[in-house]
């Protein structure tokens, strides 16, 4: 039964979201229907295609009282919109409902996990969030809340954990046909834990272990883990609130982290390295699930906590996800590249060779904003440059500049110059490894973000920009001379199938 809350959330974007224009948008990265979004929820395969649900106010460009948006796709590229799955709408979840998982269930069925928040006073009068983990099931575009609902809570936590801070549950099958979850949670210290469960119907849970702790060392809470193999390795991924900062490693604030590691029934995860996921301005609560084909691939919010109030004036959407990420693990570290669907949208390849970068230059058929582009940058000789700049997105008044310090092996993203006229953070940078001196930096554009992919994925950096679209000049400029080969693709859409 469709209750009233999200008949009427349904109505709202059925009537207002098509009066937004494709254009207006961003060509191929997720955008909800109308209003805000956050958080990637219950990314995974039904059917045979990908289903991502996310954080979804759709009153206002605000966060409100959540919803979750849904969308569809058979590429990882273009997306088809549904109506919205889950409304706030049982005393359980009243004040959210907040992110979470979904599966595929054996009988053919998709259920959906996610937080309910309730708000309650405490014992000092003071009104707070109560968390607990609840279930939905459907047909992949009408869900039924469960009568068991929740089917985690407060009593399931082990000794310490807070019920204010527990959410977000990622849930996985086994293929002995055992049910997962893993869900964050704040513990007495005041920071982070990943909990992890297990069930025989996704209904009845059993909590089997802290996965791991925060120990106040990453931030505190940690919000929206993952917990999944990765060539040889097990890898969690959380997303830390109140991080101070690490070196070039993590910038303050919201993060995201990986812990690789080992996993054992019996011990539990060991960790090993540990890493940021993505270096740039804007990524948050990645998720990943895992394709037909095997491969990891991953999602996350495009944005930043702490600048979601930079954004264009009256603006009917707000919020966008990356480019899905095939995932890998090399020589220990996290790897990233665009999903290889992206390549079928190449136009015909515009490729120079061995160009000399001195001072600041454009090359023929290099620019546009729709656009995946790699260029590799090659020292002419040792010392033979101090930097290399990568301008995009740029005319007489705007720019977006990704620039290479080879004696500080540094990587910055600055978009000072995008069209975001806000007081807020607009430059990030990181360390990267060259190979023999060469650095490869692959860049894709869309209308509203620049994604850079470092030497095939060791590093990767997002930024939203709000450019006018008409500043579409990329340029090459130099401290000092540099060898440079190109190889860009305009990516081309039929807009008018959106949708
Ligand atoms: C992360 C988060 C989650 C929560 C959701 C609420 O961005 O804070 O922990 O479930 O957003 O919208």
């Amino acid at each position: 039964m469709t209750s009233e809350a999200l008949k009427k959330a349904r109505e709202f974007e059925a009537q207002y979201g098509p009066h937004i224009p494709a254009a207006e948008r961003p060509a191929f990265h997720a955008t909800p229907t109308i209003g805000w979004m956050n958080d990637p929820n219950g990314f995974s395969m039904y059917r045979g295609e990908c289903h991502l649900f996310y954080q979804y106010h759709p009153y206002s460009n605000e966060w409100g009282p959540m919803h979750w948006g849904h969308l569809r796709t058979k590429d990882f590229i273009r997306w088809e919109r549904l109506p919205a799955a889950l409304a706030p709408d049982e005393a359980y979840d009243a004040s959210g409902c907040f992110s979470g998982g979904a599966i595929e269930l054996p009988d053919g069925r998709q259920m959906l996990m996610y937080t309910g928040v309730q708000r309650a006073h405490n014992a000092e009068g003071f009104i707070q969030d109560v968390q607990t983990q609840c279930v939905a099931i459907g047909d992949g575009v009408d869900y039924e809340k469960h009568a068991l609902n929740p089917v985690l809570s407060g009593k399931d936590l082990p000794k310490g954990g807070s019920t204010i801070d527990f959410r977000d549950p990622k849930i996985w099958r086994e293929t002995d046909g055992t049910y997962y979850v893993v869900i964050g949670n704040r513990t007495e210290d005041e920071s982070g834990a990943i909990l992890m469960y297990k069930s025989a119907d996704g209904l009845n849970w059993e909590f089997m272990r802290t996965l791991d702790r925060c120990h106040n060392q990453y931030g505190r809470m940690w919000e929206c883990p993952d917990f999944f193999a990765l060539d040889g390795k097990q890898v969690i991924f959380t997303s830390p609130q109140e991080m101070n900062p690490i070196g070039l490693e993590f910038h303050a604030g919201n993060g995201t982290l990986c812990l690789m590691g080992g996993y054992d029934a019996e011990k539990g995860f060991t960790r090993g390295r540990v890493q940021a996921i993505d270096y740039g301005l804007d990524f948050y609560a990645p998720q990943t699930l895992e394709a037909p084909d095997r491969r990891r691939i991953m999602i996350a919010w495009m944005q930043n906590w702490s600048t979601v109030g930079a954004k264009p004036f009256h603006c009917r959407w707000f919020g966008q996800m990356t480019l899905p990420r095939e995932l890998s693990v090399r020589n220990g570290r996290l790897y990233q590249a665009p999903v290889r669907e992206l390549e079928k949208y190449r136009g015909p390849a515009v490729i120079h060779h061995h160009i000399t970068v001195c001072g600041e230059s454009n090359l023929p058929g290099v620019q546009g904003r729709l656009v995946d582009m790699t260029v590799t940058v090659r020292p002419m000789g040792q010392g033979s440059y101090r930097w290399f700049r990568l301008h995009v997105a740029k005319d007489g008044q705007h720019d977006t500049i990704i620039r290479y310090k080879p004696d500080e092996s540094t990587l910055k993203i600055d978009r000072t110059r995008s069209g975001l006229p806000h007081d807020i953070v607009h430059t990030r940078s990181f360390l990267v490894r060259p190979n023999n001196g060469e650095i490869k930096l692959r860049v894709i554009l869309d209308r509203f973000s620049v994604e850079v992919f470092v030497n095939d994925g060791e590093a990767a950096a997002s930024a939203v920009i709000y450019t006018p679209q008409e500043a579409d000049a990329i340029t090459f400029e130099a401290g000092g001379q540099v060898l440079i080969d190109v190889e860009k693709y305009d990516l081309i859409f039929n807009e008018d199938k959106e949708d």
